[in-house]
C-alpha cells in the first residue's frame, strides 16, 4: 500500500470495477475529474470542462457550493452518524420537513434513502404494504414501461425497460408487466416541449388490467424519461394514466430523480405537467449530489393505511443503515435552503425559451434526427452508424470532452441537463461545442 499522499491524479486504475463504464476503453484512454466549481469540472491536467449535464443530473446548483460544504462539515463535527432505526435525530425530521414542503399538498410523509434505485424499490415496496395493508392482498403486480429506468436494484430494474440493463442478470421479479414508450420520431421528432401524439399510449393499462384482473398493485413512470434518452410525456399522457389508475385502485408512482429540484423549471415534475400522483421518488438534487440521499415521498392516507393497520411495533419492515444520514440530512437542508433563496426551478424556467432555441438549433445539422427538450433538458437523436449502434454518439461524447464540453450520452442520444445556474454563455458553448463535434465525426 502506498503512503497516503494528496495527489489527486492515481497511477493505478485497475482496483476500480467502474460502474456502467467501458472500463478496457476507458483505462486505457482515462479522464480523470480532479476539482469541480460552480459551472466547471476540472480535470488532473488542469483542463476546464463546462459541465453540460451537472453530474449525472445532480448537481442542480452547480458545483462547490459553499453553504452545502460548510453544512456537511459542521455536521461531520458535531455528530458522524445516528441510527434512524428506533432512534433519530433532529436534522433528519427537519429535512423530511422540507421535502414535504415542496411536495405536493397531502403528501406529506417522507422515508429516507441513499439513492435512486434504493428510491425506486422502497417505493414500490410501500405500494405493495400499502394494498395489503388496505385489503387487497391480491395486488402484487408491479407495472413498469418499457425504456423506463428505475435504477438498478432488482425492483427498479424489473419494472425498468432498457434492455441491456437487463440481459445480463435473468429472471428479474416475477408479477412485472409494461406500459409501451412514448417515443415516436415519425409523428413527433423536433417538439419543443410536450409532443402532441401519443396520450392513447396510456391506455395499454387497460389492456393490462383485463390481462390482470385487480393484481396490480402500481404503475411507476418517470414524468420525464430521462436516462433512455429525454422522452418528454406527450400532451395528456400522465393524466389517462392517472384516470386509469384511479378507476382501477392502482398507485401511480413518479419517479422524479431526474425531474424533482427544479429540472423542469418547478420543485416537482408533478407541477410541471399537472398531474399528482401517489408516491414521488426523488434523489440527485436532493443534497445537489454532495452526499448521497434519496427519498420516497407518500400521500398521508398511504403512510397512515400502512401505520395505522399494523399491529403495534415496526410497521413497515423496510430501512437503510444510513437512512436520514445525518451528513446527508444537513447537505438536504442547505440544498433546498438555496434552492428556494436562488429560486433555481425559476431560473431554469426563466432559462427554458433561450435553451430551447440553442437546442433546437442543431436542426438541419447533418445526422441530427431529433431535437427535443422541456425545462433544462435536452436530447439530442443523431442517426445511429450502419452495423454500429451508439459509437456515432460516444465519438462526440469524447470529442466535446476533448473540447472542454462535459455531455451525456445514451444509445444515439445526447442528454443535456446543465446546473441550473447555466447562463447564456454556458449554453451557447454547450451548443456550439455539440454542433461542432456533430460536424467532425463521421
Ligand atoms: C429516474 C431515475 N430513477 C432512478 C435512478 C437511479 O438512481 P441512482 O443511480 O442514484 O441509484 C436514476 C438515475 O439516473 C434515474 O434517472
Amino acid at each position: 500500500m502506498n503512503q497516503f499522499s494528496p495527489v489527486s491524479r492515481p497511477n493505478n486504475l485497475d482496483a476500480f470495477w467502474m460502474p456502467f463504464t467501458d472500463n478496457r476503453y476507458y483505462k486505457s484512454h482515462p479522464r480523470l475529474l480532479a476539482r469541480a466549481e460552480g459551472m466547471n469540472y476540472y480535470t488532473a491536467d488542469g483542463m476546464e470542462v463546462l459541465d453540460g449535464t451537472a453530474g449525472l443530473w445532480c448537481c442542480n446548483a452547480g458545483h462547490g457550493r459553499r453553504e452545502i460544504t460548510e453544512a456537511i462539515q459542521k455536521q461531520a463535527a458535531v455528530m458522524d452518524f445516528a441510527p434512524t432505526f428506533q432512534l433519530g435525530h433532529p436534522l433528519a425530521f427537519e429535512a423530511a420537513a422540507r421535502v414535504a414542503d415542496m411536495t405536493p399538498d397531502g403528501m406529506d410523509r417522507v422515508f429516507f434513502t441513499n439513492s435512486g434505485s434504493e428510491s425506486a424499490d422502497t417505493a414500490l415496496k410501500i405500494a405493495l404494504a400499502y394494498q395489503k395493508a388496505r385489503g387487497q392482498a391480491q395486488r402484487v403486480r408491479l407495472v413498469g414501461r418499457e425504456r423506463g429506468y428505475h435504477g438498478v436494484g432488482f425492483g427498479g430494474m424489473s419494472v425498468g425497460g432498457i434492455g441491456g440493463n437487463r440481459k445480463q442478470f435473468g429472471a428479474m421479479l416475477p408479477y412485472v408487466d409494461h406500459l409501451p414508450h412514448t417515443h415516436n420520431l415519425a409523428k413527433n421528432a423536433f417538439t419543443r416541449g410536450l409532443p402532441q401524439h401519443g396520450a392513447e399510449l396510456a391506455d395499454a393499462l387497460e389492456g393490462l388490467v383485463t390481462l390482470h384482473g385487480d393484481t396490480i398493485a402500481a404503475v411507476i413512470v418517470e414524468p420525464m424519461a430521462g436516462s433512455t434518452g429525454v422522452l418528454v410525456p406527450p400532451v395528456g399522457y400522465l393524466q389517462r394514466l392517472r384516470d386509469l389508475c384511479d378507476k382501477h385502485g392502482i398507485l401511480l408512482i413518479f419517479d422524479e430523480v431526474i425531474t424533482g429540484f427544479g429540472r423542469v423549471g418547478t420543485d416537482f415534475g408533478a407541477e410541471r405537467f399537472g398531474v399528482t400522483p401517489d408516491i414521488i421518488t426523488m434523489a440527485k438534487g436532493l443534497t445537489n449530489a454532495a452526499v448521497p440521499m434519496g427519498g420516497v415521498a407518500v400521500k398521508n392516507d398511504i403512510y397512515e393505511a400502512v401505520v395505522n393497520g399494523s399491529a403495534d411495533g415496526i410497521e413497515l419492515f423496510h430501512g437503510y443503515t444510513y437512512s436520514g444520514h445525518p451528513l446527508a440530512s444537513a447537505a438536504a437542508i442547505a440544498t433546498l435552503d438555496l434552492h428556494r433563496s436562488e429560486d433555481l426551478p425559476g431560473r431554469a424556467k426563466a432559462m427554458e425559451g433561450y435553451f430551447e432555441d440553442a437546442a433546437h438549433s442543431l436542426k438541419g445539422t447533418d445526422k441530427v434526427i431529433d431535437v427535443r427538450n422541456i425545462g433544462l433538458v435536452a436530447g439530442i437523436e443523431l442517426a445511429p452508424r450502419a452495423g454500429k449502434p451508439g459509437a456515432r454518439a460516444m465519438e462526440v461524447f469524447r470529442t466535446c470532452f476533448d473540447n472542454g464540453v462535459l455531455t451525456r450520452v445514451t444509445g444515439d442520444i445526447i442528454a443535456i441537463s446543465p446546473p441550473l445556474i447555466a447562463e447564456k454563455q454556458h449554453i451557447d458553448r454547450i451548443f456550439g461545442t455539440i454542433a461542432e463535434a456533430v460536424k467532425a465525426v463521421d
